[in-house]
């Protein structure tokens, strides 16, 4: 049986905002047009869609999609019970009936039979169709679809459909901006500036290392993992093999070509 998770924050997410993204998400809410995120892994997008919610005050259902998505783990399903059956909405359909975000992370590992339930939802008719139940259900003007993806290297050849895609608006996120990127592993981490400040350049030169053909580069979420290790005591070099370098590559070379980076910062 799935669990359906939802979570209204009771304490505001912190978000530090790095652009124009807030108003954005906040009137294509207001006009009932879904929001498609893009951006590289540990960047911020979950935070953005958690906080988000919090400063709307809707509901929140996260769904991580993998290529196992039924639509059925969207929409619901019949279930046995010592009573007999009875129907159990999913995620989606909750979403649907409380006017909440349905948030579809990694949407493009979802199989393309399960994306296609979307279709109804992301245009002007914004209704839900529950084939079993054979209701029709209108999502109510608060009600907004969300989804994100990667787009890296692996997500080159899935993408995503353009009669899917073209149903968003979309926005790009990055790694934070310096200065903003220190503020957000000081208070991430519960570290001093001066030591963000330095995970923060170390995390830079890493990402400017590309000749290693990394599969990603050190996310915003790996240097809040190392500032906090580094702490509770342990010492910068362990917590940078431990929370950058092995993460990023299982090449032993690689992560040795890392922790040569690490040692100019942290020798
Ligand atoms: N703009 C931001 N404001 C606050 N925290 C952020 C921000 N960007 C990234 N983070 C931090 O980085 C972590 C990873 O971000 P997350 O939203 O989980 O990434 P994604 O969903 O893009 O993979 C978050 O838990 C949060 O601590
Ligand atoms: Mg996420």
């Amino acid at each position: 049986m799935d669990r359906i998770q939802s979570c209204e924050h009771p304490i505001e997410p912190f978000y530090q905002p790095l652009n124009n993204e807030e108003a954005l998400f906040e009137q294509a809410w207001r006009h009932g047009m879904p929001v498609l995120i893009k951006g590289p892994t540990g960047c911020g997008k979950t935070r953005f869609v958690q906080h988000m919610a919090h400063r709307l005050k809707l509901p929140l259902y996260t769904v991580a999609c993998h290529d196992d998505l039924s639509a059925a783990d969207l929409i619901g399903r019949h279930l046995i019970g010592a009573q007999g059956t009875w129907w159990q909405d999913g995620p989606l359909t909750r979403a649907v009936r409380e006017g909440g975000i349905c948030y579809l992370d990694e949407v493009v590992e979802a199989r393309q039979d399960t994306v296609v339930v979307l279709h109804p939802l992301a245009d002007d008719r914004r209704e839900l169709f529950l084939e079993r139940t054979g209701e029709v259900l209108k999502a109510p003007p608060s009600f907004m679809l969300v989804v994100s993806y990667n787009p890296g290297y692996q997500n080159l050849l899935k993408g995503m459909k353009p009669s899917t895609r073209q149903r968003f608006v979309a926005m790009r996120f990055g790694y934070p901006p310096v200065a903003d990127e220190e503020r957000i592993v000081a208070r991430e981490a519960q570290v001093d500036n001066a030591l963000a400040a330095q995970v923060v350049r170390l995390g830079q030169a890493l990402r400017r290392l590309d000749q290693h053909d990394l599969e990603e580069v050190a996310s915003t979420r790996l240097l809040i993992f190392t500032a906090r290790m580094i702490r509770s005591g342990m010492s910068p070099r362990e917590a940078c093999m431990a929370c950058l370098a092995e993460p990023l590559s299982d090449d032993p070379l690689t992560v040795a070509a890392l922790m040569d980076v690490v040692d100019v910062h942290f020798g």
